[in-house]
Formats: C-alpha cells, structure tokens, sequence
C-alpha cells in the first residue's frame, strides 16, 4: 500500500495539504501526520476518520513513499535530504532547496515536465507562493514573448502561517496588540516589505519573485522587478503584474491566451463587479485573472497590465505539492 506523510500537518499550509490529498490525492494510500512533539496526539480529519498527529522522527521516514512537507527553512535543511536517502521522496515547501541547481522547483502548469527527467526518490522545491500564482498566469504569455515583468503584491497574513493570522486577529480585536510577527502593527495598515534587507534594498520576498521566476520559465536573465507588500487579508494574494512583451499583441489576443491556459480563471468583464478579489481566491485551486488591460490609448500593444490572485494557502503551497507529488506518482507508479 502506498504510504503518504506530511510533515508540519498542524500548521496553515499542512493542514491544507490533508485536505487536498483528501480532494486530489490518490484514491488509495495510507497517511502519516507528523508535526512537533508539541501536536502529538492531536488529531485531524481525512476520509471520514481521525488521524493522530505524532511527533517527527527521521527513522519513520523509510516507511514512506512520499513525504509532502511545510514546517520550515531549518526543519528542511536539517532532514530532507536524509528522508530521500532513507529511499521517501520529498516535496519540500520551504525556500531551502530551491535556488539549489541540483532539485527541481516545479509548478506543473509550466515545467512539470522537470519531473519525467526524475528517477527514484526525489527531492523537488514548492515554489514561493506569490511567484507560483504569477508563473502560472506568465506561462500563457510566452507566445508572445516576455521581455521584462513588474509586480507589486497585497500579500495575506497567512503567508507568515499561522502565527500570521493570530497577530492579525489578535489586532483586530485590540488597539494596543503590539507587533510580534511583523516589524509594524498590520491590522488596519500595509507594511511594503516581507521578509529581511539586502544590502541594495530588496527584500527577500522580492528576491524570491525574481530569482525563482527565472529558474522556473528557464529564462535565467528575465528582468523581473518586484515590490511585496503584507496586508491585512487573511488568506490570498493579490498581485498587480505589467509584462514587457516582446511581440504587440490585442486584448483579445491575450484573452485568448490565458482562456485556453491550464489553472487560470479569466475575469473579462469591464466593470468593478467583475474584478477578482482574495475572497474569491479563497478555497480555489485556480489562479483568478482580471483587469486585463494594453497600455492606456493602444489597441495593439507590448505593454500588459493585469491584476491575478490566488489562494497563496492553496495553489501556492499545498494544491501545488499535492499536483506535484501526482504528477511524480503518475510516472513511477
Ligand atoms: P507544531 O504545530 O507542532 O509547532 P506554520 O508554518 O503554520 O507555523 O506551521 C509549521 C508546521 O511545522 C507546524 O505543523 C509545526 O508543528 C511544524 N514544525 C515546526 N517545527 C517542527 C519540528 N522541529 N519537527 C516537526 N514539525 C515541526
């Protein structure tokens, strides 16, 4: 019997991937829930029944085929590479692995065919969610070529997982919450940076976008200019996305384009009703694409704008593990 784990099960993204095995995992496999010594003997639903969460240890780990997980940078660099040698592949979403040449970074709507290059266990990166939500809308536009893209993000509190969501709660509730988690007070605020300084002043969420945009289209010198900002939405992410094509190209064009693409849902209409908002996101496996625009006065243009969102919890983390870890089963197996 095929044996499925997820480590971090107890947190924001763990928990969603229990779900979305439930929903797209494969019909029949045993599953292992691992978490802190903390979450032993907590239990989580799947399939009608209760599952145990217990406490991770390494050596439980050969009795796996697969382990899908989210419980950190630290956790991933300490033992995922020792999972894979005890013959259990990884699909690791933390940032650990990913710039790393020697393991692929894979959204399946554009470079899943990384992983039919794959053999025998394996560790494979999840990429960062608002650059998963992006590629998949940029992928569609490669017919037209990309010369450069520029982003500003609205990105949710729960991309900072759970403890995210508690100070934006937290706040919500009381003026006086002092920030924890983020270096300002988020509720009824946006804060335009995520994650530590460079010392030529980009933040690491905006280096994310850049350089694992570039390994995931395969265009290692794209330019690709990013601003990332935390609001106060509890789940999804919106981003507002201009792209440089190489070739002029009609909306309608471009309408096309991202109509036929796999994992996008087109918003075309031309009113306020009609743009997609995080709440939308919310529980969908789909990236939501609207305001699809040329630049102002021009019917046929390089210049795009657009706005996307996604549910960064979903198809930013978990959907996007589960399609990935599918997509490997569905090769070997
Ligand atoms: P726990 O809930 O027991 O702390 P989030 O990103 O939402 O904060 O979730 C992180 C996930 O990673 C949680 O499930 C957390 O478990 C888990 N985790 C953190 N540290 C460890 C560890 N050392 N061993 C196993 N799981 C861990």
């Amino acid at each position: 019997m095929l044996k499925l784990a997820v480590i971090g099960a107890t947190g924001a993204v763990g928990r969603r991937m229990v779900s979305e095995l439930e929903r797209i995992g494969p019909l029949n496999f045993e599953l292992g829930l691992f978490a802190s010594p903390r979450s032993a003997g907590e239990f989580l639903p799947f399939r009608g029944r209760s599952v145990e969460v217990r406490a991770f240890e390494l050596s439980e780990m050969k009795n796996f085929q697969f382990a899908l997980m989210s419980a950190g940078g630290d956790f991933s660099k300490q033992y995922a590479l020792d999972i894979v040698k005890l013959g259990c592949s990884v699909i690791d979403n933390s940032s650990a692995w990913r710039m790393d040449d020697r393991f692929p970074l894979v959204v399946p709507e554009v470079n899943g065919g990384l992983l039919a290059e794959t053999d025998g266990p394996v560790l494979v990166a999840n990429p960062n969610c608002s650059t998963i939500q992006m590629v998949v809308s940029l992928e569609p536009l490669r017919k037209f070529g990309i010369e450069r893209v520029d982003v500003a993000t609205y990105q949710s509190v729960s991309g900072t997982g759970q403890k995210g969501l508690v100070e934006l709660d937290g706040q919500l509730r009381s003026n006086d919450l002092q920030p924890t988690v983020y270096a300002r007070r988020i509720a009824s605020n946006v804060i335009a940076a995520i994650g530590e300084f460079d010392r030529e002043g980009h933040c690491v969420e905006e280096l994310k976008m850049v350089n694992e945009t570039r390994k995931i289209l395969g265009m290692r010198d794209l330019r690709v200019l990013s601003t990332t900002v935390r609001v106060p939405t509890r789940v999804g992410h919106g981003e507002a996305v201009t792209v440089t094509l190489q070739k002029e190209a009609t909306r309608t064009e471009v309408l096309n384009s991202f109509k036929s693409a796999a994992g996008l849902k087109v918003y075309e209409g031309l009113d306020g009703f009609d743009v997609p908002t995080p709440q939308d996101a919310e529980g969908s496996s789909d990236v939501l694409v609207g305001r699809i625009r040329l630049a102002c006065g021009e019917t046929r243009s390089k210049l795009l704008q657009y706005w996307c969102v996604a549910d960064n919890l979903l198809k930013g983390a978990a959907t996007n593990s589960v399609q990935i870890m599918n997509l490997a089963l569905a090769k070997r197996y």
